[in-house]
């Protein structure tokens, strides 16, 4: 058995050019809006509250530091393998090329946790503020539609519909959908913004006292959770194969929607905790709850829009980066054929994107978020380490690749990316690391029952050896 069989860099490369049936539409500021796109969601709407008042208090500014500086870290890895390969797939193609395709199957493994997991999560989150505004509005659903059984309903039916309205988006092609994805992150930025300019006058410096209730430890727990907020930086990665001039603009996109996000939730935590007590932030739409408590139910019905409008753009480029993440390991015989059939019109992974969704809607619809956030994180964090690992072994392995961007410091950034993914993933909750073992056992099973056997690389072996 060779697990550790790798592709060719250049191979993939001209495989990506020749075979390619997805359309190259994509620039550099379409990908920074499907950087922030991906980025600002459930996260900071809804996650901010509950980590808040259960992990970190006031001291959740600093939680969004530290997370922010491990995605750093490992946004500057993505980048210089973004700008080196640039093929659908992310960092599953990289480690593919880089670590050989027992760890690649482990990663495309993991990605499936970050990617249609998190789809899942954020479409819970955007039912959350779907149904606050309803309530803004005079209408109350009941509790039984509008939650999961684990969470005191019984199935979450907008968490649901939303998720489906988002496929159905994503298989009438990939323009339209950017396109529509450009107008939503400008609203969801003024939302930011509005936000922004309205609690400044509210706050009372003697919210931020005291500063960390839950000590270091409540702060680095508080981290771990609100690392979802950053997820879906990489996300820009995986639309390689759709981008004009993948080389200069994958950089950019990737780097530049993480720094005007960090910058955001920074600021945006320490007014939230500075306006409203934490010890108040426990609910489903802690941002719009704040307006409320400031008495400006307008400021507050623009965000709940605003974190509508803005949560969907997350679902849209998540749902999209699964496809395409599918699409390659797909490509390379390890998934079957059929999720990388394109559509002949619309070019895009049309019956991939239906039956990802599908799933995507009904776990939304059955499971309770705090739960999916977790998974998704650990499954993200492990995906990072792997990447990190991945970087230094190929400029060792294959110095002399062209790279259009270099990861500065390395084996250094990467090392310490590795390091904060690593620390952050052991400050998850024991349940999370279980159901994570689980996880990976079931992606090894289907890799020896199916992947290794018809991988792409495992027939081209045999026609050698022939
Ligand atoms: N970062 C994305 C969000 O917060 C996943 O919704």
């Amino acid at each position: 058995m060779n697990l550790l069989r790798k592709k060719s860099i250049t191979k993939l490369i001209l495989e990506s050019q020749q075979k390619s049936g997805l359309k190259k539409a994509l620039g550099a500021l379409d990908l920074t809006a499907l950087g922030i796109g991906a980025i600002i969601g459930t996260g900071i709407f809804v996650l901010t509250g509950v980590a808040a008042a259960e992990y970190a208090g006031p001291a959740l500014v600093l939680s969004f530091v530290i997370s922010g500086i491990a995605c750093a870290f490992a946004a500057l890895v993505y980048a210089e393998f973004a700008s080196m390969v640039p093929v659908a797939g992310s960092a599953y193609t990289y480690s593919y090329a880089a670590l050989g395709e027992f760890f690649a199957w482990i990663i495309g493994w993991d990605l499936m946790l970050e990617y249609a997991l998190a789809c899942s999560t954020v479409a819970i989150g955007w039912s959350g503020y779907f149904v606050k505004l309803l309530q803004g509005l005079g209408i109350n659903l009941p509790a039984w539609g509008t939650l999961s059984a684990g969470s005191g309903g019984l199935v979450n039916i907008p968490a649901l519909l939303i998720a489906l309205l988002i496929t159905w988006l994503l298989s009438q092609g990939v323009k339209e959908s950017t396109r529509v994805n450009n107008i939503i992150v400008a609203i969801k930025l003024f939302a930011v913004l509005v936000f922004i300019v309205v609690s400044i006058f509210y706050v009372k410096p003697a919210n931020w006292q005291p500063f960390m209730p839950y000590g270091w430890n409540g702060v680095f727990r508080g981290a771990a959770i609100v690392f979802f907020a950053y997820i879906g930086f990489d996300a820009v990665s995986t639309a390689a194969e759709e981008v004009k001039n993948p080389q200069k603009d994958l950089p950019r996109g990737i780097i530049a929607s993480l720094i005007v996000c960090t910058v955001l939730y920074i600021i945006v935590t320490a007014l939230l905790t500075g306006a409203v007590s934490y010890t108040k932030l426990n609910v489903s739409a802690p941002i719009a709850l704040a307006l409320q408590v400031m008495h400006q139910n307008w400021a507050a019905g623009i965000i709940s829009i605003g974190a509508l409008g803005g949560i969907t753009t997350v679902l849209l480029v998540m749902l999209y980066g699964q496809t395409r993440v599918f699409y390659a390991m797909s490509r390379d015989g390890l998934l079957p054929k059929i999720f990388s059939e394109t559509h002949p019109i619309h070019k895009t992974p049309n019956k991939s994107t239906w039956l990802t969704g599908i799933i995507v809607a009904i776990v939304a619809g059955l499971t309770p978020i705090d739960v999916l956030a977790e998974m998704v994180n650990i499954g993200t964090m492990s995906a990072f380490v792997f990447v990190s690992i991945a970087v230094i072994v190929l400029r060792k392995s294959q110095p002399d690749l062209p790279r259009a961007f270099r990861c500065p410091g390395v084996p250094v950034v990467p090392l310490l990316a590795a390091a904060f993914s690593l620390f952050l993933m052991f400050k998850l909750p024991g349940a999370t690391w279980i159901r994570f073992f689980v996880w990976l056992v079931i992606g090894l099973a289907i890799y020896f029952l199916y992947g290794y056997k018809h991988s792409n690389l495992n027939r081209e072996a045999k026609v050698d050896v022939d």
